[in-house]
C-alpha cells in the first residue's frame, strides 16, 4: 500500500491528486485529527507525532509513505530519511511534498524571486528556503506565515470578504518583493487558490504541492521499479483518523470532493 499522512484533513487534497494519476494502487490515508494543528508546534513534537504515524502506517503494511503535511515534511522528513529508515525499515521509503514543489517553482520562475506561504512552523523551519537554495543559491526567497488561513478554510470561510482582506494583508509583502512565483506551502491553501490568484494577479505562477507531488511520484515510481514492484494494485482506499467528529465529515468532503467514510484508530 501507499500510505498518505497528514495532521488532519488537508492531505486529502494531495491524495486526490494521487488517485487521479495513479489510481490502480492501494492507498491508506491517516489524518491525526486528534492532534491537529501541527503548524504551531515545536520541532520535537512534530517529529514525535510524525514518527508515530510512520510507525503506524508501516505496521499496517505500507511500503511507501508520503508525508502530505508540509509541516511534517519540513520538520521531520530529513531525520526520518537519514536516521529512522536506515535503522528500522531500510527497504521502505518515506517521501515529502517540499522537494517536488520547490523543483516546480524553480522551473517556473523567470525573475528568480519566489514567495512561500505556509504555517508558522514551516516558515520558521526555513525548509523551503534551504531546499530552494540547494538547487539555486541565487534565488531570492520571501516567506510569509499565514496562521489565520487554516482556521478560516476549516470554518468554510473561503468566500468571505474578511478572508480576502486577510489574504491581501499576508500577500502584500510578497507582491512588494516582486515575486513571480508563489508556493502554496500548506495542504489547505489550494482550497483558496482562486482567491490567492485574484489578489496576486493572473501573471503570477502559483505552485500547489498536491498536483506537483503526484506528477513527481509517477516519475519516482518509474525510476524505482524495486519500490513500485512492492506496491499492491487493488485500487483500494481506506481512511483512518485519530479522532472522528461531525466536523470530519464536512471537511473531508470539502478536501476530497466526495464523502469519505473514515475509521477511528489509536496510534
Ligand atoms: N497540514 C498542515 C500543513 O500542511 C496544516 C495544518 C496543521 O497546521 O496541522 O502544514
Amino acid at each position: 500500500m501507499i500510505g498518505v499522512f497528514d495532521s488532519g484533513f488537508g492531505g486529502l487534497v494531495v491524495l486526490r491528486e494521487f488517485l487521479q494519476l495513479l489510481p490502480r494502487y492501494d492507498y491508506l490515508y491517516l489524518g491525526d485529527n486528534a492532534r491537529i494543528p501541527y503548524g504551531t508546534r515545536s520541532d520535537r513534537v512534530v517529529y514525535r507525532f510524525t514518527e508515530q504515524a510512520v510507525d503506524f502506517l508501516f505496521a499496517q503494511g505500507c511500503q511507501l509513505i508520503i508525508l502530505a503535511c508540509h509541516t511534517a515534511s519540513a520538520k521531520a522528513l530529513r531525520t526520518i530519511q537519514q536516521r529512522y529508515l536506515p535503522a528500522r525499515y531500510p527497504e521502505r521509503r518515506v517521501l515529502g511534498v517540499l522537494i517536488p514543489t520547490v523543483e516546480e517553482a524553480l522551473s517556473l520562475s523567470r525573475n528568480r524571486r519566489i514567495g512561500v506561504i505556509a504555517t508558522e512552523g514551516t516558515v520558521t523551519s526555513r525548509s523551503f528556503e534551504m531546499e530552494l537554495h540547494k538547487l539555486d543559491p541565487q534565488v531570492e526567497v520571501y516567506q510569509q506565515a499565514c496562521p489565520l488561513l487554516v482556521p478560516l478554510i476549516e470554518e468554510g470561510e473561503q468566500e468571505w470578504e474578511g478572508t480576502r482582506l486577510i489574504l491581501r494583508r499576508y500577500l502584500a509583502p510578497l507582491q512588494a518583493a516582486g515575486v513571480d512565483t508563489l508556493i502554496l506551502g500548506c495542504t489547505h491553501y489550494s482550497i483558496l487558490k482562486e482567491q490567492i490568484q485574484e489578489v496576486m494577479g493572473p501573471q503570477i505562477n502559483l505552485v500547489c504541492s498536491g498536483q506537483v507531488s503526484a506528477v513527481k511520484l509517477v516519475d519516482y515510481l518509474k525510476r524505482h521499479p524495486e519500490i513500485e514492484a512492492r506496491l499492491s494494485r487493488g485500487g483500494g482506499r481506506r481512511y483512518l483518523t485519530t479522532d472522528l467528529t461531525p466536523r470530519f465529515a464536512r471537511l473531508a468532503g470539502l478536501f476530497m470532493g466526495q464523502p469519505v467514510a473514515a475509521e477511528v484508530v489509536e496510534m
